[in-house]
């Protein structure tokens, strides 16, 4: 190890570095070993608590606003927006470094720090417990550049695909800072491993819902300077952040973020693996057969230490131009030779350097190389110097630990002519970024080639689209949700884009989306069975069901129990042609799935014939509603009761007719355009008992700034009054009879107390449910309903909502909450605030005794909303079967 001594004699170099290193970084470091500096500056730069934490267990954590979090209130979980990441630079303030949170921060005070111990234990021959103070005192202190990154950096494209076991990260699930404090291999050393120890285990001192966060490493791994894992108790020269570990925290470069343990307390030297919880369950890939069905019921995938992640693998990233910028053409003919700087980050795993990154815009025909920027080279050239308080002596290994910078400079009208821009780094292993993506179902280590999609606009300008935008809950803004929702592949060679020349350049291979479906979806065994109309005629019950997609026909039945949107998807269409409602909404994983139940092609026809439809004749059926036919329906009225909600009045087809759904219950609306068909399910407000019109409320997402709008709500927003939509229903397992009963998958139950949790638009099957109870003098089921929305503006049907509560003011009881900031403030608003969380639901059971009560939860709101309720009931000992999602 390199002493004070020869710190000393490299003081040129070291001046050079210390320059530029203080040029590269705004912060200050303290320049004392011991005693503790600086607690005060490590204070200043993130201050405040901010109001979304300060109810919550995370209440002493200040944050940054401009973090994107991921899983709503609770846990934390944020990545700063893609492009601030990149403008910030090598370095990333603590600030705005993502963070990965499994529970609540363990509180530490600033006096306990020095004191804080960990234990050094397991095969050893020198047991220790070690202070912090001791931890700095004893072992030579390092400084070092390191770059983090989760192992569901860029999962958010994965759940696109289809929905694995994770949260939505978009492409900012990484950071690089420096880290000060220990060796961890120096500290395992004096502890004298036993020659048969293999790994190290780490615990931390928080208590997420599994227990104390634990994981491991390998023990040559920690020995070895290469790998630089270090103990860390400073980054960027200041104490550790709450977030990021407060007061000790492993950091191992190269390796997913996983295992670099927060809050260290114990260090365990074992032969075998980590047997925690966390070690087991997270941070694998498994093969990507393995449905999160399969993972949920058979956990020795999960044992399989051949599907542990360790080191990241290679990734490259486009940052400009960002997710919707937009180039204009104005003065740019198709002489010009002005450019557009294409850049963006790159990294790697196993200290192996990034060796190349190249740009495609001809969707990999032919590639160009981009200049890298490697900062973490100019610390290697700059010697041994000392930092914060550690020793920098990047120059002392070969590895790189950090990411690098590219950048091309491309025409202009280049990007105008190209469908897209992809990017693919290879490493110096030759190991290069893969065009397809593997999915897995924990969705980690997503590195299939970055595209940025180029979209024509008028006035000839373009509009630059990234694959997700990274938000919580909804996927607006990226093309995958854009190819999603037009029913394209995003999968296919040409990403699912089906205009223009990408059709010629399928069919130049000899290969078309139709062919690589039809070997995706049948069983070679089967081609040559034909299956008569009357045969398919017999299997058409709900426990007999065959069905047809693209002339093929399927066995339902054994995927009754397994298919993730419920028995009834396919029940509905038995013995019918299915083909537009699977094509609509199913990936390519999906497709494959339906192999196994192939049973032969339909007879007559190489594309079946479309199910009868019954548009054109007179019906005079009491109820409009049929579950295996879409039913035309007729725009009669379009009312705006909010500046984005409406409701729309769609003609049943005579003035007595009622719909025909229970309440309760959804039906699916579907629409085509030139894009293509889009279908949504929806609860309508009519009731069940409403004549000759069926009345659907929509909150219309409008295209904000950079995110376009929704595509379904928009169309309906665009509609003409006289235009048809087509509906089919009724769908939903869940029903209310009336006088507390309900069915949920047949099964007739009762209740005295529902607790009702909607967020936005999920009102209407809550709604449709309390309406049906208040409006029943008879009917004296108890209703706590809990409404979140950002404004009071967008509470939907207040006037109504509240006219309910004066009919029945002692067992129907509301809380609007709001979450904008303008609503918080607001002094005049007397309802609940914040988001609806575990506190405000304490509230509701405190008041309640709910435990002695017979009740029911039902749930319709956003992912983020819907997870923290059914949270929140597991915790209180509501058994599942008591919870219901809409
Ligand atoms: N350590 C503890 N004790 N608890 C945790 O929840 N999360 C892990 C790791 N260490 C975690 C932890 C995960 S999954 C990641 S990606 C990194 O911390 C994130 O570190 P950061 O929040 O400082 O960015």
């Amino acid at each position: 190890m390199t002493t004070s001594t020869s710190v000393g004699s490299q003081q040129a170099s070291s001046e050079k570095a210390d320059a530029y290193i203080n040029t590269l970084i705004s912060l200050k470091g303290d320049e004392t070993k011991y005693p503790f500096p600086v607690i005060e500056d490590a204070k200043k730069r993130i201050e405040d608590v901010l109001e979304i934490d300060a109810k919550g267990e995370d209440n002493h954590v200040p944050r940054d606003p401009r973090l994107l979090r991921l899983t709503g209130a609770h846990p934390f979980n944020a990545e700063a927006p893609l492009s601030l990441l990149y403008d910030t630079g090598f370095l990333t303030p603590a600030a705005i470094h993502f963070v990965r949170n499994h529970g609540p921060v363990p509180k530490v005070q600033d006096e306990e720090i020095l004191n804080w111990e960990i234990s050094i234990e397991g095969m050893v021959q020198n047991p220790m417990v070690l202070t912090l103070r001791d931890l700095i005192s004893e072992f030579t202190q390092y400084t070092v550049p390191i770059t983090l990154v989760c192992a569901g950096n860029r999962r958010k494209e994965q759940n696109m695909v289809k929905k694995g076991a994770g949260f939505n990260w978009g492409a900012a699930g990484i950071s690089n800072s420096l880290w000060t404090g220990a060796m961890l291999g120096d500290v395992i050393r004096k502890a004298k491993p036993h020659r048969k120890a293999r790994f190290v285990w780490m615990e931390g001192a928080d208590n997420p819902a599994n227990g104390a966060y634990g994981t491991c490493v390998r023990l040559p791994w920690v020995l070895d300077p290469e790998r630089s894992i270090m103990l860390a108790y400073k980054q960027n020269g200041c104490l550790l952040e709450p977030d990021h570990g407060k007061p000790l925290r492993v950091v191992i470069p190269g390796v997913i973020g996983g295992r670099s343990v927060k809050w260290l307390k114990k260090l365990i030297v074992a032969e075998t693996p980590s047997t925690n919880w966390y070690h087991y369950f997270d941070n694998k890939v498994l093969p990507t057969m393995v449905t999160p069905e399969e993972a949920k019921a058979n956990k020795e995938w999960w044992k399989d230490e051949r599907y542990t992640v360790y080191n990241l693998n290679i990734q490259s990233i486009i940052v400009y131009p960002e997710n919707r910028e937009l180039m204009q053409f104005k003065d740019i003919n198709s002489e010009s030779n002005e450019t557009y700087p294409v850049r963006g980050f790159a990294y790697n795993g196993g200290g192996i350097r990034v060796g190349r990154v190249e740009i495609s815009l001809d969707r990999g025909k032919s590639w160009r190389l981009a200049e890298i920027d490697y900062p973490e080279d100019k610390y290697r050239d700059a010697g041994i110097f000392e930092l914060f308080g550690g020793e920098v002596n990047v120059c002392e290994r070969m590895s790189y630990l950090c990411w690098c910078f590219w950048k091309i400079d491309v025409k202009k009208i280049e990007l105008k002519n190209a469908k897209d821009i992809v990017v693919r780094a290879m490493d110096e292993n030759m190991c290069v970024q893969p065009r397809d993506m593997y999915w897995n179902v924990t969705s980690m280590l997503n590195n299939w080639w970055y595209r940025v999609a180029v979209q024509s606009e008028e006035n000839g300008a373009i509009r630059f689209e990234h694959p997700v935008h990274a938000t919580k809950g909804g996927n607006n803004g990226g093309w995958m949700d854009r190819i999603k929702a037009e029913g394209g592949n995003i999968l296919s060679r040409t990403w699912g884009e089906k205009e223009g020349d990408d059709n010629q350049d399928e069919n130049e291979g000899g290969i078309t989306q139709a062919m690589i479906d039809f070997e995706m979806m049948t069983n070679p065994e089967k081609l040559n069975i034909v299956i008569t109309k009357e045969e398919l005629s017999k299997h058409s019950t709900e426990t007999d069901c065959w069905f047809v997609v693209n002339g093929q026909v399927y066995d339902g039945v054994p995927y009754l129990d397994e298919h993730p949107g419920g028995a009834q998807s396919i029940t509905l269409v038995a013995g019918e042609d299915a083909t537009d409602d699977f094509m609509a909404i199913h990936s390519d994983n999906a497709k494959k799935a339906l192999a196994k139940f192939h049973l032969g092609a339909l007879e007559g026809s190489e594309k079946t014939e479309k199910a009868p439809s019954n548009h054109d004749s007179v019906n005079l059926s009491p109820t409009f509603l049929e579950p295996k036919k879409w039913k035309k329906a007729k725009l009669l009225k379009r009312e705006e009761i909010s500046p984005d909600s409406r409701i729309f009045s769609f003609e049943l087809e005579h003035s007595e007719q009622t719909s025909g759904l229970p309440v309760g219950q959804h039906l699916f609306i579907r629409y085509k355009d030139s894009k293509g068909l889009v279908m949504r399910a929806y609860t309508p407000k009519s009731c069940h008992r409403t004549k000759g019109v069926l009345e659907i409320l929509i909150k219309v997402y409008f295209p904000k700034g950079n995110i376009p709008g929704g595509r379904m709500t928009m169309l309906l927003e665009n509609l003409k009054i006289g235009d048809h939509i087509e509906v089919k229903g009724p769908i939903g397992e869940f029903e209310y009879h009336g006088y507390g009963e309900f069915t949920i998958n047949k099964e007739t139950r009762k209740t005295k107390s529902f607790l009702m949790v909607s967020g936005g638009s999920g009102l209407t099957p809550c709604y449709q449910v309390f309406k049906e109870i208040v409006t029943n003098p008879e009917d004296s089921t108890e209703v706590d309903f809990y409404f979140g929305n950002r404004n009071k503006i967008d509470i939907l049907c207040k006037e109504e909502i509240d006219q309910y509560v004066k009919l029945k003011p002692s067992t129907f009881r509301v809380n609007y909450v709001l979450s904008s900031k303008e609503a918080v403030a607001d002094q005049s608003w007397k309802g609940l605030t914040g988001y609806i969380d575990s506190g405000k639901l304490d509230n509701y059971a405190a008041n309640r005794k709910y435990k002695d009560e017979d009740f029911m939860v039902l749930i319709c709101g956003p992912p983020a909303m819907n997870d923290g309720v059914k949270e929140w009931a597991r915790r209180n000992n509501v058994p599942d079967k008591n919870i219901f999602c809409f």
